[in-house]
């Protein structure tokens, strides 16, 4: 059964689809000097219709990949303006690589990118100097630096705001998750 965050969260997509900017969230993560990195990801779908895993596609040279093998957990925060919903959703996160782990996600989540997105991985090393570094073989599969990443929430806090604002917070406790409304 779905949890009612995400029963929530499913909604908010929905209704605030008209903005293609729903679909951004922002990912904060640690990096190794323990300070704090974010920035916007494009949201891929959940893992599958049992699952509550959020998806993010990304390149694995890039720094959120080093940040997350040494810290897995992250937050996300995501705004949905034409309904007025803030979500925060600390989370664990699993990095699906070419080399190892299931090869669904990634071959999924490949398989719907557009042409300009995919060519995004054939580029030279994100990050370095301007020209510099190397660029992957051009292929028809799916290259060693398209990573799948799923994050699976474990404490959810959602803050609506209408005129009487509405602030949920929900966390998972040996697989079971419980509801509380708190003072917003
Ligand atoms: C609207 C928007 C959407 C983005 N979507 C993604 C994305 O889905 N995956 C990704 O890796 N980077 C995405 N980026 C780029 C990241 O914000 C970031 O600049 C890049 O991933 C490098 O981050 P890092 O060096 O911290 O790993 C997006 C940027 C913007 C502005």
């Amino acid at each position: 059964m779905k949890p009612a965050w995400q029963e929530r969260l499913e909604k908010s997509i929905s209704k605030n689809k008209r903005d293609a900017h729903s679909r951004y969230f922002q990912l904060a993560t640690v990096a190794d000097d323990g300070t704090p990195r974010v920035r916007m990801v494009v949201f891929r779908g959940f893992a599958g219709s049992e699952e509550s895993s959020l998806l993010i596609i990304t390149d694995t040279r890039s720094q959120k990949i080093s940040e997350l093998k040494s810290c897995p957990r992250v937050e996300i925060g995501w705004y949905f303006t034409h309904t007025r919903e803030q979500y925060r959703l600390r989370c664990n996160s699993e990095i699906f690589l070419g080399s190892k782990g299931p090869q669904e996600q990634r071959g999924l989540v490949w398989s719907r990118l557009s042409e300009a997105a995919r060519a995004q991985f054939f580029w030279k090393t994100p990050g370095e100097a301007e020209g510099s570094g190397d660029a992957p073989p051009l292929a028809e599969t799916p290259p060693d630096t398209f990573a799948v990443i799923g994050f699976q929430p474990f404490s959810v806090d959602h803050l609506i705001l209408s005129k009487q604002q509405i602030r949920t917070k929900s966390l998972i406790k040996a697989g079971v998750w419980s509801e509380q409304r708190l003072n917003p």
